[in-house]
Protein backbone atom coordinates (compact mmCIF):
# COMPACT_ATOMS: atom_id res chain seq x y z
CA UNK A 1 0.00 0.00 0.00
CA UNK A 2 1.63 2.89 -1.32
CA UNK A 3 1.77 6.38 1.71
CA UNK A 4 -0.10 8.42 0.11
CA UNK A 5 1.94 11.71 -0.38
CA UNK A 6 1.70 15.75 1.72
CA UNK A 7 2.48 18.03 -0.68
CA UNK A 8 3.47 21.42 0.31
CA UNK A 9 4.17 24.51 -1.86
CA UNK A 10 7.51 25.92 -1.61
CA UNK A 11 6.71 29.14 0.26
CA UNK A 12 5.01 26.83 2.56
CA UNK A 13 7.97 24.90 2.96
CA UNK A 14 10.14 27.10 3.16
CA UNK A 15 8.25 28.65 6.29
CA UNK A 16 7.91 25.27 8.13
CA UNK A 17 11.40 24.95 8.38
CA UNK A 18 12.23 28.57 8.61
CA UNK A 19 14.86 28.92 5.54
CA UNK A 20 14.51 31.63 2.60
CA UNK A 21 12.76 30.34 -0.34
CA UNK A 22 15.92 30.90 -2.30
CA UNK A 23 17.12 28.67 -0.13
CA UNK A 24 14.88 25.56 -1.28
CA UNK A 25 15.15 26.51 -4.45
CA UNK A 26 19.20 26.03 -4.90
CA UNK A 27 18.47 22.54 -3.32
CA UNK A 28 15.47 21.65 -5.93
CA UNK A 29 18.12 23.22 -8.31
CA UNK A 30 20.89 21.07 -7.14
CA UNK A 31 18.76 17.32 -7.24
CA UNK A 32 18.87 17.71 -3.14
CA UNK A 33 15.31 17.84 -2.98
CA UNK A 34 12.38 15.89 -5.30
CA UNK A 35 9.54 18.07 -6.64
CA UNK A 36 6.27 16.93 -7.61
CA UNK A 37 4.42 19.42 -10.01
CA UNK A 38 6.11 22.21 -8.19
CA UNK A 39 5.13 20.75 -4.61
CA UNK A 40 7.41 18.99 -2.01
CA UNK A 41 6.96 16.23 -0.24
CA UNK A 42 6.52 16.90 3.22
CA UNK A 43 8.36 13.22 4.22
CA UNK A 44 11.70 14.58 1.93
CA UNK A 45 11.17 17.67 3.57
CA UNK A 46 12.03 16.44 7.48
CA UNK A 47 14.37 14.00 5.38
CA UNK A 48 16.30 17.35 4.18
CA UNK A 49 15.98 18.93 7.69
CA UNK A 50 16.18 16.33 10.36
CA UNK A 51 16.68 19.32 13.18
CA UNK A 52 13.28 20.59 12.44
CA UNK A 53 11.47 20.30 15.47
CA UNK A 54 8.13 21.51 17.38
CA UNK A 55 10.01 23.01 19.86
CA UNK A 56 11.51 25.99 17.96
CA UNK A 57 9.02 26.35 14.61
CA UNK A 58 8.26 29.88 14.30
CA UNK A 59 4.65 29.07 14.26
CA UNK A 60 4.70 27.36 17.00
CA UNK A 61 6.60 30.65 18.82
CA UNK A 62 3.96 33.05 17.62
CA UNK A 63 1.39 30.89 18.87
CA UNK A 64 3.11 30.49 22.45
CA UNK A 65 4.30 34.30 21.95
CA UNK A 66 0.11 34.97 21.71
CA UNK A 67 -0.63 33.51 24.29
CA UNK A 68 1.91 35.13 26.50
CA UNK A 69 0.55 38.95 24.96
CA UNK A 70 4.13 39.30 24.31
CA UNK A 71 2.78 40.57 20.95
CA UNK A 72 1.76 44.50 20.74
CA UNK A 73 -2.07 44.96 20.57
CA UNK A 74 -1.33 46.32 17.03
CA UNK A 75 0.83 43.76 16.08
CA UNK A 76 -2.11 41.14 17.51
CA UNK A 77 -5.14 42.60 15.40
CA UNK A 78 -2.35 42.14 12.24
CA UNK A 79 -1.25 38.39 13.00
CA UNK A 80 -4.95 37.23 14.54
CA UNK A 81 -7.50 36.82 12.17
CA UNK A 82 -11.36 38.05 13.23
CA UNK A 83 -12.80 34.82 15.49
CA UNK A 84 -15.80 33.74 12.89
CA UNK A 85 -12.84 33.40 10.29
CA UNK A 86 -10.39 31.65 12.52
CA UNK A 87 -13.93 29.20 13.20
CA UNK A 88 -14.52 28.71 10.00
CA UNK A 89 -10.60 27.74 9.79
CA UNK A 90 -11.35 25.50 12.54
CA UNK A 91 -14.30 24.00 11.90
CA UNK A 92 -13.10 22.96 8.12
CA UNK A 93 -9.55 21.07 9.42
CA UNK A 94 -11.94 19.43 12.41
CA UNK A 95 -13.94 18.39 9.29
CA UNK A 96 -10.66 17.40 7.20
CA UNK A 97 -9.37 15.25 10.54
CA UNK A 98 -12.69 13.40 11.11
CA UNK A 99 -12.42 12.14 7.11
CA UNK A 100 -8.66 11.38 7.92
CA UNK A 101 -10.15 9.45 10.78
CA UNK A 102 -12.75 7.75 9.04
CA UNK A 103 -9.79 6.39 6.09
CA UNK A 104 -7.80 5.38 8.97
CA UNK A 105 -10.43 3.48 10.64
CA UNK A 106 -11.09 1.50 7.31
CA UNK A 107 -7.55 0.94 6.64
CA UNK A 108 -7.25 -0.79 9.81
CA UNK A 109 -10.87 -2.78 9.54
CA UNK A 110 -9.42 -4.05 5.82
CA UNK A 111 -6.15 -5.10 7.36
CA UNK A 112 -7.44 -6.91 10.42
CA UNK A 113 -10.00 -8.89 7.59
CA UNK A 114 -7.22 -9.72 5.61
CA UNK A 115 -5.21 -11.39 8.22
CA UNK A 116 -8.45 -12.96 9.80
CA UNK A 117 -8.99 -14.52 6.11
CA UNK A 118 -5.29 -15.79 5.97
CA UNK A 119 -5.89 -17.33 9.34
CA UNK A 120 -8.73 -19.32 8.54
CA UNK A 121 -7.76 -22.98 7.99
CA UNK A 122 -8.70 -23.14 4.45
CA UNK A 123 -6.22 -20.74 3.41
CA UNK A 124 -3.69 -21.11 6.20
CA UNK A 125 -3.52 -24.81 4.93
CA UNK A 126 -2.17 -23.57 1.46
CA UNK A 127 0.50 -25.85 0.31
CA UNK A 128 1.99 -22.61 -0.76
CA UNK A 129 4.04 -21.50 2.50
CA UNK A 130 6.25 -19.39 1.01
CA UNK A 131 3.00 -17.07 -0.42
CA UNK A 132 1.73 -17.06 3.04
CA UNK A 133 4.41 -15.95 4.34
CA UNK A 134 5.24 -13.14 2.41
CA UNK A 135 1.88 -11.90 2.36
CA UNK A 136 2.11 -11.96 6.61
CA UNK A 137 5.84 -9.93 5.93
CA UNK A 138 3.87 -7.54 3.59
CA UNK A 139 0.97 -6.77 5.85
CA UNK A 140 3.34 -6.49 8.89
CA UNK A 141 5.25 -4.05 7.67
CA UNK A 142 2.62 -1.84 6.10
CA UNK A 143 0.64 -2.09 9.63
CA UNK A 144 3.58 -0.38 11.03
CA UNK A 145 3.57 2.46 8.46
CA UNK A 146 -0.11 3.08 9.14
CA UNK A 147 0.51 2.80 13.22
CA UNK A 148 3.93 4.72 13.39
CA UNK A 149 4.45 7.41 11.23
CA UNK A 150 7.72 8.94 11.00
CA UNK A 151 8.06 11.65 13.78
CA UNK A 152 9.91 14.06 12.08
CA UNK A 153 7.75 14.41 9.30
CA UNK A 154 4.48 14.16 11.77
CA UNK A 155 5.82 17.22 13.81
CA UNK A 156 5.86 19.09 9.71
CA UNK A 157 2.22 18.36 8.96
CA UNK A 158 1.80 19.22 12.60
CA UNK A 159 2.73 22.87 12.20
CA UNK A 160 1.41 22.60 8.46
CA UNK A 161 -2.04 22.46 10.15
CA UNK A 162 -1.25 25.65 12.95
CA UNK A 163 0.04 27.39 9.71
CA UNK A 164 -3.12 26.83 7.75
CA UNK A 165 -5.47 28.24 10.90
CA UNK A 166 -2.87 31.08 11.15
CA UNK A 167 -2.05 31.85 7.63
CA UNK A 168 -3.58 30.04 5.06
CA UNK A 169 -1.14 29.94 1.48
CA UNK A 170 -2.23 31.15 -1.70
CA UNK A 171 -1.02 30.21 -4.91
CA UNK A 172 -2.45 32.42 -8.01
CA UNK A 173 -2.17 30.44 -11.60
CA UNK A 174 -1.07 31.09 -14.08
CA UNK A 175 1.65 33.05 -12.66
CA UNK A 176 2.60 30.51 -9.33
CA UNK A 177 3.24 33.34 -7.13
CA UNK A 178 2.68 32.14 -3.63
CA UNK A 179 2.35 34.28 -0.30
CA UNK A 180 0.31 34.09 2.96
CA UNK A 181 -2.55 35.82 4.54
CA UNK A 182 -2.17 37.15 8.16
CA UNK A 183 -4.93 38.46 10.63
CA UNK A 184 -7.21 40.31 8.81
CA UNK A 185 -6.33 40.82 5.68
CA UNK A 186 -8.17 40.17 2.80
CA UNK A 187 -7.19 37.51 0.13
CA UNK A 188 -6.15 41.17 -2.61
CA UNK A 189 -4.56 42.76 0.43
CA UNK A 190 -1.88 40.23 1.49
CA UNK A 191 -0.95 39.69 -2.14
CA UNK A 192 -0.15 43.21 -2.89
CA UNK A 193 1.80 43.13 0.61
CA UNK A 194 3.98 40.69 -1.09
CA UNK A 195 4.47 42.64 -3.93
CA UNK A 196 2.25 41.17 -6.84
CA UNK A 197 1.19 43.15 -9.28
CA UNK A 198 -3.01 41.48 -9.14
CA UNK A 199 -5.48 43.32 -11.13
CA UNK A 200 -7.92 45.41 -8.89
CA UNK A 201 -9.36 49.21 -8.96
CA UNK A 202 -11.05 50.25 -5.82
CA UNK A 203 -10.36 47.94 -2.95
CA UNK A 204 -13.44 48.62 -1.93
CA UNK A 205 -15.90 45.55 -3.93
CA UNK A 206 -17.48 48.19 -6.09
CA UNK A 207 -15.71 47.66 -9.09
CA UNK A 208 -15.18 44.24 -9.56
CA UNK A 209 -11.71 44.26 -11.28
CA UNK A 210 -10.50 42.14 -8.48
CA UNK A 211 -12.38 38.93 -9.72
CA UNK A 212 -10.83 36.20 -9.25
CA UNK A 213 -11.67 32.00 -9.91
CA UNK A 214 -11.46 29.28 -6.95
CA UNK A 215 -9.57 26.48 -8.70
CA UNK A 216 -8.89 24.91 -5.16
CA UNK A 217 -9.93 25.88 -1.50
CA UNK A 218 -12.70 27.94 0.01
CA UNK A 219 -12.66 31.55 1.61
CA UNK A 220 -15.11 33.48 3.49
CA UNK A 221 -16.72 36.69 2.77
CA UNK A 222 -14.55 39.38 5.10
CA UNK A 223 -15.78 43.03 3.81
CA UNK A 224 -19.09 44.40 2.38
CA UNK A 225 -18.99 44.26 -1.20
CA UNK A 226 -21.70 45.87 -3.35
CA UNK A 227 -20.29 44.63 -6.57
CA UNK A 228 -22.71 42.11 -8.03
CA UNK A 229 -21.36 39.01 -9.51
CA UNK A 230 -23.15 37.29 -12.41
CA UNK A 231 -25.29 34.06 -11.94
CA UNK A 232 -22.50 32.26 -14.36
CA UNK A 233 -19.47 33.99 -12.40
CA UNK A 234 -21.08 32.92 -8.90
CA UNK A 235 -21.84 28.76 -10.50
CA UNK A 236 -17.83 29.26 -11.80
CA UNK A 237 -16.43 29.97 -8.47
CA UNK A 238 -15.90 33.94 -9.09
CA UNK A 239 -14.95 35.58 -5.89
CA UNK A 240 -14.12 38.86 -4.89
CA UNK A 241 -10.25 39.21 -3.85
CA UNK A 242 -10.59 42.97 -1.69
CA UNK A 243 -14.02 40.78 -0.20
CA UNK A 244 -12.60 37.65 0.85
CA UNK A 245 -10.74 35.65 3.07
CA UNK A 246 -9.03 32.18 2.87
CA UNK A 247 -10.94 29.30 4.85
CA UNK A 248 -7.79 26.83 3.79
CA UNK A 249 -5.16 27.05 1.63
CA UNK A 250 -6.15 28.00 -1.76
CA UNK A 251 -5.39 27.91 -5.85
CA UNK A 252 -6.93 31.01 -7.34
CA UNK A 253 -6.60 31.93 -11.02
CA UNK A 254 -6.20 35.97 -11.46
CA UNK A 255 -4.78 38.33 -13.57
CA UNK A 256 -1.72 39.60 -12.75
CA UNK A 257 0.38 42.55 -14.94
CA UNK A 258 3.34 40.55 -16.55
CA UNK A 259 4.79 43.88 -17.39
CA UNK A 260 4.42 47.50 -16.67
CA UNK A 261 3.38 48.22 -20.09
CA UNK A 262 0.29 46.41 -18.60
CA UNK A 263 -0.68 48.64 -15.43
CA UNK A 264 -2.85 51.44 -16.28
CA UNK A 265 -1.69 55.28 -16.44
CA UNK A 266 -3.78 56.68 -13.30
CA UNK A 267 -4.39 59.87 -12.30
CA UNK A 268 -4.28 60.07 -8.46
CA UNK A 269 -5.21 63.27 -5.58
CA UNK A 270 -2.92 62.57 -3.09
CA UNK A 271 -2.34 63.93 0.30
CA UNK A 272 1.26 65.79 1.84
CA UNK A 273 1.60 63.35 5.06
CA UNK A 274 5.20 64.44 5.73
CA UNK A 275 8.00 66.62 4.53
CA UNK A 276 11.13 65.49 6.47
CA UNK A 277 14.64 66.29 5.77
CA UNK A 278 17.27 63.03 5.13
CA UNK A 279 20.10 64.98 4.38
CA UNK A 280 21.66 68.97 3.95
CA UNK A 281 20.35 68.46 0.80
CA UNK A 282 17.62 65.65 -0.02
CA UNK A 283 14.13 65.92 1.54
CA UNK A 284 11.58 62.99 2.36
CA UNK A 285 8.09 63.85 0.64
CA UNK A 286 5.66 61.08 1.87
CA UNK A 287 1.98 61.13 0.00
CA UNK A 288 -0.37 58.86 1.08
CA UNK A 289 -3.46 57.98 -1.77
CA UNK A 290 -7.25 57.58 -0.57
CA UNK A 291 -7.80 53.99 0.38
CA UNK A 292 -10.22 53.15 -2.61
CA UNK A 293 -8.16 54.71 -5.03
CA UNK A 294 -3.99 53.70 -4.51
CA UNK A 295 -1.78 54.00 -7.57
CA UNK A 296 -0.49 50.42 -9.32
CA UNK A 297 2.91 50.69 -9.96
CA UNK A 298 6.24 47.87 -10.40
CA UNK A 299 9.12 48.58 -7.66
CA UNK A 300 11.45 51.25 -9.94
CA UNK A 301 8.95 53.01 -11.88
CA UNK A 302 8.26 56.87 -11.67
CA UNK A 303 5.27 59.09 -11.61
CA UNK A 304 4.85 62.99 -12.45
CA UNK A 305 3.71 64.58 -9.70
CA UNK A 306 1.52 68.25 -10.34
CA UNK A 307 2.06 71.39 -8.15
CA UNK A 308 2.24 74.89 -8.16
CA UNK A 309 1.33 76.67 -10.89
CA UNK A 310 0.64 74.03 -13.31
CA UNK A 311 4.22 73.31 -12.88
CA UNK A 312 5.45 69.21 -12.97
CA UNK A 313 7.99 66.84 -12.17
CA UNK A 314 9.06 63.15 -12.66
CA UNK A 315 10.43 61.27 -9.95
CA UNK A 316 11.03 57.25 -9.17
CA UNK A 317 8.74 56.04 -5.69
CA UNK A 318 11.48 55.34 -3.50
CA UNK A 319 8.88 53.34 -1.62
CA UNK A 320 7.69 49.47 -2.07
CA UNK A 321 4.36 48.60 -4.32
CA UNK A 322 3.66 46.41 -1.06
CA UNK A 323 2.56 49.91 0.43
CA UNK A 324 0.69 51.04 -2.09
CA UNK A 325 -1.40 54.05 0.32
CA UNK A 326 1.82 55.17 1.40
CA UNK A 327 4.13 56.19 -1.65
CA UNK A 328 7.78 58.20 -0.74
CA UNK A 329 10.18 60.26 -2.92
CA UNK A 330 13.48 61.68 -2.20
CA UNK A 331 13.78 64.98 -3.48
CA UNK A 332 17.26 66.60 -3.98
CA UNK A 333 17.94 70.43 -3.35
CA UNK A 334 20.74 69.86 -6.39
CA UNK A 335 18.34 67.98 -8.83
CA UNK A 336 14.88 68.96 -8.67
CA UNK A 337 15.76 72.87 -7.35
CA UNK A 338 12.14 74.35 -8.03
CA UNK A 339 10.05 71.22 -6.64
CA UNK A 340 12.38 71.08 -3.54
CA UNK A 341 12.20 74.92 -2.65
CA UNK A 342 7.99 74.29 -3.06
CA UNK A 343 8.24 71.34 -0.74
CA UNK A 344 9.83 74.20 2.13
CA UNK A 345 6.79 76.48 2.12
CA UNK A 346 4.72 76.25 5.17
CA UNK A 347 1.72 75.09 3.75
CA UNK A 348 2.03 71.81 1.83
CA UNK A 349 1.86 69.28 4.73
CA UNK A 350 -1.84 68.04 4.75
CA UNK A 351 -2.26 69.82 1.02
CA UNK A 352 -3.10 67.92 -2.04
CA UNK A 353 -0.89 66.68 -4.53
CA UNK A 354 -1.53 64.90 -7.72
CA UNK A 355 0.21 62.23 -9.26
CA UNK A 356 -0.04 60.76 -12.69
CA UNK A 357 1.57 57.55 -14.11
CA UNK A 358 3.36 55.20 -13.62
CA UNK A 359 5.82 54.86 -16.01
CA UNK A 360 9.56 53.41 -16.79
CA UNK A 361 10.41 50.10 -17.46
CA UNK A 362 13.51 50.70 -14.79
CA UNK A 363 12.03 47.03 -13.29
CA UNK A 364 12.97 43.71 -11.43
CA UNK A 365 13.13 40.87 -13.83
CA UNK A 366 10.89 38.64 -11.07
CA UNK A 367 11.33 35.02 -13.46
CA UNK A 368 15.32 35.97 -12.49
CA UNK A 369 16.43 33.74 -9.97
CA UNK A 370 20.07 35.23 -10.28
CA UNK A 371 22.00 37.04 -7.80
CA UNK A 372 21.26 41.27 -7.80
CA UNK A 373 23.58 43.82 -8.04
CA UNK A 374 22.09 47.69 -6.96
CA UNK A 375 24.89 50.13 -7.65
CA UNK A 376 23.57 53.57 -6.87
CA UNK A 377 25.01 57.82 -6.84
CA UNK A 378 22.93 60.21 -4.76
CA UNK A 379 19.00 60.02 -5.53
CA UNK A 380 19.24 56.86 -7.41
CA UNK A 381 19.37 55.33 -4.34
CA UNK A 382 15.67 56.04 -4.75
CA UNK A 383 14.55 53.66 -7.36
CA UNK A 384 17.01 50.98 -6.28
CA UNK A 385 15.46 50.93 -2.80
CA UNK A 386 12.06 50.22 -4.18
CA UNK A 387 13.45 47.46 -5.94
CA UNK A 388 15.27 46.26 -3.10
CA UNK A 389 12.38 46.34 -0.91
CA UNK A 390 10.33 44.75 -3.37
CA UNK A 391 12.87 41.78 -4.05
CA UNK A 392 12.54 41.65 -0.32
CA UNK A 393 9.16 41.04 -0.48
CA UNK A 394 8.90 38.86 -3.62
CA UNK A 395 12.15 36.78 -1.96
CA UNK A 396 12.94 35.45 -5.44
CA UNK A 397 16.71 36.33 -5.20
CA UNK A 398 19.80 34.16 -3.69
CA UNK A 399 21.74 37.34 -2.75
CA UNK A 400 21.87 41.04 -3.10
CA UNK A 401 24.73 43.48 -3.07
CA UNK A 402 24.22 47.13 -2.72
CA UNK A 403 27.42 49.59 -3.50
CA UNK A 404 26.13 53.37 -3.07
CA UNK A 405 28.48 56.21 -4.29
CA UNK A 406 27.98 60.10 -3.38
CA UNK A 407 30.22 62.96 -5.03
CA UNK A 408 28.95 64.87 -2.02
CA UNK A 409 29.58 62.09 0.47
CA UNK A 410 25.79 62.14 1.51
CA UNK A 411 25.08 58.58 2.08
CA UNK A 412 21.35 59.62 3.49
CA UNK A 413 19.49 56.70 4.72
CA UNK A 414 22.32 54.82 5.97
CA UNK A 415 21.29 53.45 8.67
CA UNK A 416 18.17 51.69 6.80
CA UNK A 417 20.76 50.11 4.53
CA UNK A 418 22.70 48.57 7.29
CA UNK A 419 19.32 47.51 9.68
CA UNK A 420 19.11 45.26 5.74
CA UNK A 421 22.02 43.53 6.21
CA UNK A 422 21.61 43.05 10.06
CA UNK A 423 18.03 41.13 9.48
CA UNK A 424 19.02 39.06 6.69
CA UNK A 425 22.22 37.30 6.01
CA UNK A 426 21.76 37.38 2.09
CA UNK A 427 22.29 40.81 1.33
CA UNK A 428 25.56 43.06 1.85
CA UNK A 429 25.77 46.87 1.46
CA UNK A 430 29.10 49.03 1.01
CA UNK A 431 28.93 53.15 1.10
CA UNK A 432 31.78 53.56 -1.64
CA UNK A 433 33.65 56.83 -0.27
CA UNK A 434 36.65 55.97 -3.00
CA UNK A 435 35.87 58.30 -6.95
CA UNK A 436 33.38 55.82 -8.85
CA UNK A 437 36.07 55.79 -11.80
CA UNK A 438 38.58 54.32 -9.82
CA UNK A 439 36.08 51.80 -7.89
CA UNK A 440 34.93 50.80 -11.20
CA UNK A 441 38.53 50.08 -12.42
CA UNK A 442 38.47 47.27 -10.18
CA UNK A 443 34.87 45.96 -10.12
CA UNK A 444 35.74 42.57 -12.21
CA UNK A 445 38.48 41.91 -9.40
CA UNK A 446 36.27 42.41 -7.00
CA UNK A 447 33.12 40.33 -8.04
CA UNK A 448 34.13 38.27 -10.57
CA UNK A 449 30.59 36.86 -11.12
CA UNK A 450 29.34 39.98 -13.00
CA UNK A 451 28.09 37.87 -15.67
CA UNK A 452 25.64 35.78 -13.74
CA UNK A 453 23.89 38.34 -12.15
CA UNK A 454 21.64 40.97 -13.17
CA UNK A 455 22.71 44.57 -12.25
CA UNK A 456 20.90 47.86 -11.57
CA UNK A 457 22.12 51.12 -11.90
CA UNK A 458 20.64 54.10 -10.72
CA UNK A 459 22.11 58.07 -10.26
CA UNK A 460 23.23 61.30 -12.59
CA UNK A 461 23.88 60.64 -16.25
CA UNK A 462 27.75 60.76 -16.14
CA UNK A 463 27.86 57.98 -13.77
CA UNK A 464 25.31 55.52 -15.43
CA UNK A 465 27.11 56.19 -18.72
CA UNK A 466 30.34 55.30 -16.81
CA UNK A 467 29.11 51.85 -15.30
CA UNK A 468 27.20 50.93 -18.58
CA UNK A 469 30.27 51.69 -20.44
CA UNK A 470 32.21 49.28 -18.10
CA UNK A 471 29.74 46.72 -17.94
CA UNK A 472 29.12 46.80 -21.92
CA UNK A 473 29.84 43.02 -21.97
CA UNK A 474 26.75 42.08 -19.22
CA UNK A 475 23.66 40.87 -20.53
CA UNK A 476 21.40 41.27 -18.03
CA UNK A 477 22.15 45.24 -17.25
CA UNK A 478 19.16 47.66 -16.47
CA UNK A 479 20.34 51.48 -15.96
CA UNK A 480 18.13 54.72 -14.80
CA UNK A 481 18.94 58.35 -15.16
CA UNK A 482 17.44 60.32 -12.13
CA UNK A 483 17.12 64.22 -12.17
CA UNK A 484 16.04 65.00 -15.24
CA UNK A 485 12.96 65.82 -15.84
CA UNK A 486 11.37 69.02 -14.48
CA UNK A 487 9.02 71.87 -15.79
CA UNK A 488 7.80 74.38 -14.20
CA UNK A 489 4.64 75.88 -14.84
CA UNK A 490 5.05 73.97 -18.44
CA UNK A 491 2.62 71.64 -18.17
S1 LIG B 1 -10.92 46.02 -6.25
FE1 LIG B 1 -12.85 46.82 -6.78
S2 LIG B 1 -14.20 45.23 -6.25
FE2 LIG B 1 -12.30 44.50 -5.53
Amino acid sequence: MAASKHLLAVAKAARLVNVRRAELQRRIKSGELTTFEGMIDIADLAQAYPAVSLDYNPEVERVRQIQDKAFGKRLLERILPEPEVLMARVSQLSKELLQAHDQIGSYRNFLAQLKALLAEPAVADTSDEVLRARVYRWLRAHDDVLLNAPAASGALVQQSRALQIMAPHIRIMPSEHEYFVEGNDSILEAGLREGLAIDYGCSNGNCGKCKARVISGQAQQCRHFDYRLSEWEKAEGYILMCAHTPVTDMVLEAHEAGSAAELPRQDIVTKVKAVDALSENIALLHLQTPRTNRLRFFAGQSVQLHYGAKATVTLPVASCPCDDRNLQFHVSRLGVEDFYRFLQVGNVKGGNLRVTGPEGEFVLDDDSARPLLFLAMDCGFAPIKSLIEHAMAVDNAPHMSLFRFSERNDFYLDNLCRSWTDALDDIDYHAVTEPASQWLAGLSALLPNLEQMDIYIAGPDSFVAAVSTALAQNSHVSAFVCGAAESPGAE
